[in-house]
């Protein structure tokens, strides 16, 4: 279908081509050029007229064949009534941020719709700030006279589409020792959710395997980094934070003490889930207010547990009540104007985003880690900590070590050495067409790599080697 949408001056365009030329994107481009003008300028300008009557005219060739037209952004793709555009979605990326911006990642336009409508919608949007209110979006459309466009989050949708259920843990051969540390997590998450003490030993033990032999493990930070193909579970989640953690404190150069600090504050910033009712921490899909309220108090609940558990270093329990703040003041709990999270909150908050970002929840899959790391960068100066997003990208690159990787040759490549020097081209190990050996080592930073770069991240292909054979 993709391919008979060719512009009727295409060299390749036939007669034979069925389906007429429509741009996909077209009704998204001009709502949003609309929403900039109608913001812009005042209500009787005549390029607000034009431009509603070309918006208009779009909607109403789509419609003429269908009841309505179903637009989502679904990682930053353009998917026309279910029909994904990559390309084109590529080509107007910047006019699709503006959209996913203020959180609209799904717009339905019934048939029926008035320009009216549509300029209200436009002008709605211009006004909206994507901050959940009172009143609902679809409520404050109608009261605006909107009765056939319908605007939203992707969430709920990806729920009813694409709802999976992914494993609880990584499987496949793990480093040990990582997979010792995830064992001894679990039993301690699991010893607070049913009404026992934390036990701080236990927890020392923990940190002190995480930092001496975990950390030493490539194979252990390749399953850290690259992306995680199961539910990122509470304690496996904390642990991946810790190590994340680390890199971010060796990379500033903490002292050897306050990494200790660190990583037992990363192991612990979530202990206060434990509280949290299990239904509501792993829904698939948008909370509502009450369910999002015990959600946002797991911040608080950590730092009491943690402020009641003997034997903990000071800052553990600051860490946990401050992971969710920002640094321009805003994120939960309200702490005051003017307050500042800890350096060490600063930190544990990037890795947080990130390890969350990469996981895979049952309403959405893992973001790859390139483009996890543009998130981060979005969002650094406003939530995060813009130096330490820096030292966390420079640390482990746009494509980390243990990362399968497709190059611009279409071959499957597994990410083995990196450099913060050259975060875009790291030394890659290809793999056999079938994905079941590995053929030779290309440095994409060396005389192997003038032919050839990274595309993007892709998941482990059936039959892959583990890590702990490659790496
Ligand atoms: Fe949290
Ligand atoms: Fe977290």
């Amino acid at each position: 279908m993709t391919a008979t949408r060719l512009p009727s001056n295409s060299p390749g365009s036939v007669a034979t081509v069925a389906e007429p030329a429509i741009d996909p994107l077209l009704v998204v481009r001009e709502l949003v050029s609309l929403r900039r003008l109608v913001g812009l300028y005042p209500a009787d300008h005549p390029l607000i007229g034009e431009k509603l009557r070309e918006l208009d005219a779009a909607v109403r060739r789509q419609l003429d064949e269908q009841p309505e037209l179903q637009v989502d952004i679904v990682r930053g793709d353009v998917h026309v009534d279910g029909e994904p555009f990559r390309q084109e979605s590529r080509a107007h990326a910047h006019l699709i941020a503006e959209l996913t911006e203020l959180g609209v990642q799904s717009v339905c336009i019934r048939h029926g719709v008035s320009a009216d409508e549509l300029r209200a919608t436009a002008e709605f949007l211009w006004r909206y700030d994507g901050k959940p209110g009172g009143e609902s979006v679809q409520e404050r459309l109608q009261r605006e006279g909107v009765r056939h466009v319908s605007l939203g989050r992707i969430v709920p949708l990806d729920t009813r589409w694409a709802s999976r259920k992914w494993p609880d843990a990584p499987d496949g051969a793990l480093d040990p020792a990582y997979e010792e540390a995830l064992g001894m997590a679990q039993e301690a998450f699991h010893r607070v959710s049913s009404g026992g003490d934390l036990d701080a030993g236990a927890v020392r033990d923990t940190v002190q395997l995480l930092i001496q032999r975990v950390a030493g493990s490539h194979v252990a930070l390749g399953h850290v980094l690259a992306v995680k193909h199961y539910e990122n579970l509470t304690w496996c989640h904390s642990v991946n934070v810790a190590m994340l953690s680390l890199l971010i404190g060796r990379q500033v150069r903490l002292d050897p003490e306050s990494i200790v600090s660190l990583v037992e504050a990363a192991l612990l910033h979530d202990i206060g889930k434990t509280r949290v009712p299990l239904e509501v921490v792993q829904k698939p899909g948008a909370l509502d207010r009450s369910e999002r309220k015990l959600i946002e108090a797991h911040a608080t609940y950590g730092g009491e547990i943690l402020a009641g558990t003997g034997g903990l270093r000071p800052l553990t329990a600051t860490v946990a009540l401050e992971h969710h703040r920002w640094m321009t003041g805003g994120g939960y709990p309200d702490l005051g104007a003017g307050v500042l999270p800890h350096p060490m909150s600063q930190i544990v908050s990037v890795a947080d985003v990130y390890e969350a970002l990469t996981g895979a929840r049952s309403y959405k899959p893992p973001t790859p880690p390139e483009r996890a790391c543009v998130i981060l960068a979005r969002i650094a100066g406003e939530q995060l900590n813009a130096a330490l997003v820096k030292a966390f990208i420079g640390t482990i690159t746009f494509f980390p070590i243990g990362s399968f990787v497709r190059t611009s040759r279409d071959e499957v490549g597994v990410v083995v050495r990196t450099s913060s020097e050259d975060p875009l081209r790291p030394v890659i190990m290809l793999l056999r067409d079938d994905g079941e050996a590995v053929m030779e080592e290309v440095d994409l930073a060396g005389p192997g790599g003038e032919h050839r770069h990274i595309v993007e991240s892709v998941p482990a292909p059936e039959g892959a080697p583990s890590l702990g054979d490659i790496l």
